[in-house]
């Protein structure tokens, strides 16, 4: 018999919920990295949403051996219809293998779906998808990544690592007058240019300043910010970082921050283009679901690539449910598998 405690997870109780999952039975050895290096502490502790009715929680599967499994409650915000949305996203569900087929995954999914207003999942394998279909949540289809290829062999060679180099883009001005920037640190103004964008988005999660520093401020993640400025006003902001493989150099294109309606919009995705091939990049891709933006790399000349991650949505809220939010257009990257 398996017994699951929620854990509201704050400054005071989280060294010790640490110490309880990592001193667990086999442990997963991803999972206990990601608690030693502070990805949990990043999502849990230092998440700008966390509120009274989203706390961070893990939920913890107890059987008489100790802690068998796990999932984490991360908070977001967001808005969609004009309505404001809370939630968690569910994070690092795991189950001891040796616990695996009796139900221990089923009710930690169920702890999580019940306690949450609003719970979204991204990057799901095949066993959680299943698992969630039949405990209510949909699967929302999302469109599939937009690729550029920029080197006639493609993906086929890489041009060298490390940092992107600057020189050549900072401070010029763009075709038609907008000041270009690019930097390591988030420019100035993001609140503002979020509140003028935002209602072009109908289903999002937060873009605040607070919400893109908690995301791509960190140290050590190399995230680069292409901004556009018109008389000292933040019209458009890119987010980017560089992939280096063996075998191609990429350029993934994380956030565009601009009013698609704009030519702003397309100033910065061929700002993108620019800086891509400066770099020697072979290839640019990006997971941008908002459809308005679509259309602007479209018509850059992006082409369809690999399907994007699978997306679940479970809503307690009636009203979400009458709102069918799930047919409609969801902005998401905050919470792109893998890049939480
Ligand atoms: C996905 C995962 C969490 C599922 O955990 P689990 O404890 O095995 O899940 P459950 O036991 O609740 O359900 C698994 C299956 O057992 C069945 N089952 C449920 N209760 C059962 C019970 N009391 N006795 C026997 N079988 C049971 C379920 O019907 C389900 O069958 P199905 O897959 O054919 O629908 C686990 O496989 C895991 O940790 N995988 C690795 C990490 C991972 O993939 N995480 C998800 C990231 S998105």
């Amino acid at each position: 018999m398996v017994d699951i405690e929620a854990v509201r997870v704050d400054r005071a109780s989280f060294d010790a919920l640490c110490e309880r999952v990592e001193g667990m039975g086999s442990g997963p050895p991803g999972v206990s990295a990601r608690v030693r290096t502070g990805t949990w502490s990043a999502l849990l502790l230092e998440n700008p949403f966390v509120g009274v009715s989203v706390p961070s929680r893990v939920w913890l599967a107890h059987a008489p051996a100790g802690v068998v499994g796990w999932l984490l409650g991360v908070p977001f915000r967001g808005c969609g219809a004009g309505q404001a949305l809370a939630g968690h996203w569910g994070v690092d569900l795991f189950v001891e293998p040796a616990y695996r087929g009796r139900g221990v995954g089923t009710a930690l999914l169920r702890a999580w779906r019940d306690m949450s207003p609003l719970a979204l999942g991204l990057g799901i394998t095949d066993d959680a998808f299943r698992l969630e279909l039949s405990l209510g949540w949909r699967a929302v289809p999302l469109p599939p990544r937009l690729v550029l290829a920029l080197t006639p062999r493609g993906f086929l060679s890489a041009r060298g690592r490390g940092g992107l180099a600057w020189r050549g883009m900072c401070g010029r001005r763009g075709g038609d007058g907008a000041e270009v920037t690019v930097s390591s640190t988030l420019p100035r103004g993001i609140d503002d240019l979020y509140r003028a964008v935002a209602p072009t988005w109908p289903f999002h999660v937060s873009r605040t300043e607070a919400a893109v520093r908690w995301r791509y401020g960190r140290g050590g993640e190399n995230f680069t910010w292409i901004a556009l400025r018109r008389h000292g006003v933040l019209t458009a902001v890119a987010v980017v970082k560089v992939d280096v493989t063996r075998w191609r150099k990429k350029l993934w294109i994380h956030e565009l921050l601009v009013d698609a309606a704009t030519k702003d919009a397309r100033y910065l995705v061929a700002e993108c283009v620019r800086m891509a091939q400066l770099q020697g990049v072979d290839l640019i891709e990006t997971r941008i679901t908002a459809k308005r933006l679509r259309a602007v790399l479209i018509a850059a000349g992006f082409r369809v690539g690999r399907p994007s991650d699978r997306f679940i949505v479970h809503a307690t809220d009636p009203d979400m449910e009458n709102l069918a939010p799930w047919k409609q257009e969801w902005h998401l990257t905050l919470g792109d598998s893998g890049n939480l």
